[in-house]
């Protein structure tokens, strides 16, 4: 039997071909011209703003306090929110550095401004949500039953479709 908060692996199952996504599209800077690059930093920007930050933002109002609770301290998640702060400002960065793919030719700086930054967000993303697997949903699986579970996947459905009309607004 799926345990009790498979609909939470499911979901970052679904993410995950565009978190690959993010490291492919750092692969291929300096290698398709900076207009097809722009195109696909404009696609990954939406990603993040409109889907991951949505489902980090659903995870701080109902996933972690459960966690919080179940471990005993409020101050368990912290490392994990902490990280959701990180990943908010790499994403802010790359909005940040948009405007210079406008540019015919991408300076060598701007290039490596945006690998790092699309590297950083493919490495922290991948970890957060091993972590978030491996570390916090076995502590819920262990303590929560089909009727609690389901109340935290409808909270954090309508947590996760807040933050998604925030950030289409
Ligand atoms: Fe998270
Ligand atoms: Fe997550």
């Amino acid at each position: 039997m799926d345990s009790v908060t498979q609909p939470l692996r499911d979901e970052h199952k679904e993410l995950l071909p565009q978190i690959e996504r993010i490291r492919r599209v750092a692969d291929s800077i300096g290698v398709v011209p900076t207009e097809v690059l722009r195109q696909r930093v404009d696609e990954l920007h939406r990603f993040l703003s409109r889907e991951l930050i949505p489902h980090a933002k659903a995870e701080e109002a109902v996933l972690y306090p459960l966690v919080a609770r179940a471990i005993g301290a409020p101050e368990a998640t912290a490392t994990m929110r902490h990280d959701h702060v990180e990943i908010a400002g790499l994403a802010d960065e790359l909005a940040s550095i948009e405007p210079e793919l406008s540019d015919e030719t991408l300076s060598l700086e701007a290039q490596h401004a945006l690998r790092r930054i699309l590297y950083g967000l493919y490495t922290l993303v991948r970890v957060h949500f091993i972590e978030e697997e491996e570390i916090y949903l076995p502590l819920l699986d262990e303590r929560l039953d089909p009727e609690e579970a389901r109340d935290m996947f409808n909270a954090l459905e309508a947590a996760a479709a807040h933050a998604r009309g925030l950030a289409t607004a």
